[in-house]
C-alpha cells in the first residue's frame, strides 16, 4: 500500500512526481503529498486523491530538480492533511516519504517524547523519521550512517525516501518488505513503488533488495547493506510498454482490463501450450516436476481473488494430479505454527507478487525447507524472487483495484502446471490430455464469445442496480467463481454480497432470501448441473430473483431463472475462466451505475504489502 516516487536530474521533478503519483493512485489514495528541494524544503499535501493535491498547487512555483511524492493508504492515523506524507523532521530540514508499517513506533515515540520531540501526526512514519534525525544529532553524523543504525532497530516493513535541506544532490532510501524501483536515465534517476511511473523515461531499472540502502546523486547510484558494503546494483530492463499502462479509450482501467481477457489469456498460453503437439512448456515447473508429483501434498497461500484462484485451481489439481492440495489464507498461514516438512511445495498466488502476508508466509515456509513455486503478474516482484521457481502469467500491468484479468490468467497457468503434472504423473491418459489442451487452447476466442454479452450485462445491471444485499451460488468449480463474483460487487458497488456452495445455502443464507433478494447461480453444464438446478427451485420457491450463468440451450435453467447470461459451453475445468467474466461486467456496470469510482474504490489499495 502506499506508492511513492521520487526524482533527481536536470527535469523539472514537479510533473515526473506528479505524473508518478497518478500512476501509483492504484496503491492507496486517502492522501497525497510533494517535497521539493530548491533553496529551501517545500512540504505540500492534501487529502484526497492526487488530482486534488494537483488543484491546491496550481500558480505555485514548484521549480525543483529534487522531490519526492507519496499516495497514501492509512494505516497509521486517519485521513487527513496533517497524515499525509511527506513528513518533516523536528528541525525542518529532513522530508520523508514511507510505505509500510513500523511496529515498535509507539515504543520509540515514547523514547523522543521523552527527550521533548512534539509530534505533528499520528503517523509511525513521523515518529521514523525524528528517530533518524535524533541519531543525527545526537551521533553528530552523517544522515546515511543515522538512518543505517536506525533501521538496526527498527521492527517493521518499510521503503523510505529521504530529502535533505543541507544535502539538496542526494536522495536516501532504503528498503525491507516493500518495494523500491529504481529507473537509471541519464545524469538522473528515478525512484517508485513499481515501474509504472519511470518506463516513460527508461527501461534500465534496479530493483533494490531487502535491507539495503540507496544514495542516490543525479549521475551516482550507490547501493549499500546495512554493514555499510556496497553492493553492485543489477540492471534489469523492463519488458513493458507505455500503452500497457494508459486506458487505451476506455473509460475504465477495469473495463479495459475486463476486455483484454481474450489477449491475456492467449500470452499465458503462448509459448507454453501446443494443442497440436500435445506439450506444455514450463521452464520453472519442469524444474521441480518430479518433486511436485512426488509431494504427499500442494499447499496453495494467496490472499482475495488470488485466493480464490486457489480455490479453482485445488479442484483441478486433485482431479488432475490426486494431489491432496490445501489452501491457505496467506494471513491466516504466516501466523499459525503449520506443518511443514522438507520438500512440501507450496505454491504462492499473487497479482502484484508484494502481498505483504502472502510474501511472508513463503519466506517462513521456505525456511523450514519447503519448496516455494510462484504464480506472480509482476516481473521482479518480490514473491516472484522468494520462490525457488514458478511461472508468470503474464497479463501485463493491472491498474483497475478490483482484479480481474489476473484472476484468468492465474487460472489458465494453474490449468497447464496440473496438466502437465497430471499427465507426466500418468493421472490422465493421453486421448484425456490432448482434450483438455485443445480445450485450453479454445478458451481466448470463447471469451470473446462472452465479451459479447456485455450490452445485456449493462441492462441487468440497470435492472438490479438498487438490490441491497446479493447472494451468489455456484459448486465444484464454480463455486470459487461465486465468492470472486461477490467479492467484485461488494468491492466496486458498495453492494453487500456473499458467495456460498449452492447446496450449504439451505444451512442458513437461505432465511435472507424474499423477493427483493437477487440470487446469482454459476449454472453452467457440470457435473453438478442437476444438483444446481435443485439449489434454483429452492431459492425460486421463496421468491428470490434468479440470474442464471448458463450454456446455450440450458432449457431447464431458462424455465427457471428470472434472467439469464450465457456464456460457450467449456470443459468443467476451465469453466470458470469464463463464468466470471459476466459477474466482473455485472459489478463494473452496477458500479458505474452507483457512481462508484470503479477503479479506485474507498478503502482499498491494490498492492496490499502491510500485514
Ligand atoms: C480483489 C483484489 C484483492 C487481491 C488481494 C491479493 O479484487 O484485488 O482481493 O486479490 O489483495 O493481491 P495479490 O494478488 O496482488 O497478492
Amino acid at each position: 500500500m502506499c506508492g511513492i516516487v521520487a526524482y533527481i536530474g536536470p527535469r523539472e521533478a514537479y510533473p515526473v512526481i506528479l505524473k508518478g503519483l497518478k500512476r501509483l493512485e492504484y496503491r492507496g489514495y486517502d492522501s497525497a503529498g510533494i517535497s521539493l528541494l530548491n533553496g529551501g524544503l517545500k512540504v505540500y499535501k492534501k487529502k484526497g486523491k492526487v488530482a486534488m493535491l494537483e488543484e491546491t498547487l496550481q500558480g505555485k512555483d514548484l521549480h525543483a530538480n529534487i522531490g519526492i511524492g507519496h499516495t497514501r493508504w492509512a494505516t497509521h492515523g486517519e485521513p487527513s492533511d496533517r497524515n499525509a506524507h511527506p513528513h518533516t523532521s523536528a528541525s525542518g530540514k529532513l522530508a520523508m516519504i514511507h510505505n509500510g508499517i513500523i511496529e515498535n513506533y509507539a515504543s520509540l515515540k515514547q523514547e523522543l517524547i521523552n527527550k521533548g520531540y512534539v509530534f505533528q501526526s499520528d503517523t509511525d512514519t513521523e515518529v521514523l523519521l525524528n528517530f533518524i534525525e535524533e541519531i543525527k544529532k545526537k551521533n553528530k553524523c552523517a544522515l546515511e550512517e543515522a538512518l543505517r543504525i536506525a533501521l538496526k532497530r527498527i521492527v517493521g516493513a518499510y521503503v523510505i525516501v529521504l530529502i535533505d535541506q543541507d544535502n539538496p544532490d542526494t536522495l536516501i532510501a532504503a528498503r525491507k518488505g516493500s518495494p523500491l524501483v529504481i529507473g537509471i536515465g541519464k545524469d538522473e534517476h528515478f525512484l517508485a513503488s513499481d515501474a509504472s511511473p519511470i518506463i516513460e523515461y527508461t527501461k534500465e531499472v534496479v530493483y533494490v533488495n531487502d535491507y539495503e540502502l540507496a544514495i542516490i546523486k543525479a549521475d551516482e547510484l550507490i547501493l549499500k547493506n546495512l554493514g555499510n558494503e556496497r553492493q553492485t546494483p543489477f540492471i534489469t530492463k523492463l519488458d513493458m510498454e507505455l500503452a500497457a499502462i494508459e486506458k487505451g479509450g476506455y473509460e475504465h482501467f477495469m473495463l479495459k482490463e475486463i476486455f483484454e481477457q481474450p489477449q491475456t489469456i492467449y500470452d499465458c498460453l503462448r509459448g507454453r501450450l501446443d494443442a497440436n503437439a500435445g506439450t506444455i512448456t514450463m521452464s520453472g515447473i519442469e524444474k521441480y516436476a518430479e518433486q511436485i508429483m512426488n509431494a504427499n501434498r500442494i499447499v496453495m497461500v494467496a490472499c482475495g481473488t488470488s485466493w480464490h484462484a486457489a480455490l479453482v485451481a485445488e479442484y483441478i489439481f486433485e482431479e488432475l494430479c490426486r494431489i491432496n492440495v490445501e489452501v491457505e489464507y496467506a494471513s491466516e498461514f504466516r501466523y499459525r505454527n503449520p506443518v511443514i516438512i522438507k520438500g512440501d511445495v507450496i505454491i504462492a498466488i499473487s497479482q502484484s507478487g508484494e502481498t505483504a502476508d502472502t510474501l511472508v508466509a513463503i519466506e517462513n515456509a521456505k525456511a523450514k525447507g519447503a519448496i516455494i513455486l510462484g504464480v506472480v503478474n509482476v516481473v521482479g516482484s518480490s514473491i516472484a524472487r522468494v520462490s525457488d521457481a514458478g511461472a508468470y502469467t503474464h497479463a501485463g500491468p493491472e491498474i483497475g483495484v478490483a482484479s480481474t484479468k489476473a484472476f484468468t490468467a492465474q487460472l489458465a497457468v494453474l490449468t497447464m502446471v496440473a496438466l502437465k503434472i497430471g499427465y507426466e504423473k500418468g493421472v490422465l491418459d493421453h486421448d484425456r490430455y490432448l482434450q483438455l489442451l485443445k480445450e485450453l487452447d479454445s478458451i481466448p476466442e470463447k471469451v470473446t464469445t462472452v465479451l459479447q454479452q456485455n450490452d445485456h450485462l449493462k441492462v441487468l445491471a440497470e435492472k438490479y442496480k438498487e438490490a441491497r444485499d446479493f447472494l451468489y451460488l455456484g459448486r465444484g468449480y464454480n463455486f470459487p467463481v461465486a465468492l470472486e463474483g461477490a467479492l467484485k460487487l461488494k468491492e466496486i458497488s458498495y453492494i453487500h454480497a456473499e458467495g456460498y456452495p449452492a447446496a450449504e445455502m439451505k444451512h442458513g443464507p437461505i432465511a435472507l432470501v424474499d423477493e427483493n433478494l437477487p440470487v446469482v447461480f454459476i449454472a453452467t453444464k457440470d457435473s453438478y448441473h442437476e444438483k444446481v438446478l435443485s439449489n434454483m427451485q429452492e431459492i425460486k420457491a421463496r421468491k428470490g430473483k434468479v440470474i442464471a450463468v448458463i450454456n446455450e440451450g440450458d432449457e431447464q435453467s431458462i424455465a427457471l431463472a428470472d434472467d439469464i447470461i450465457v456464456v460457450p459451453e467449456a470443459d468443467e475445468i476451465m469453466a470458470p475462466m469464463l463464468s466470471t467474466i459476466p459477474l466482473q461486467l455485472l459489478a463494473y456496470y452496477i458500479g458505474i451505475l452507483k457512481d462508484v469510482d470503479v477503479d479506485k474504490p474507498r478503502n482499498l489499495a491494490k498492492s496490499v504489502t502491510v500485514e
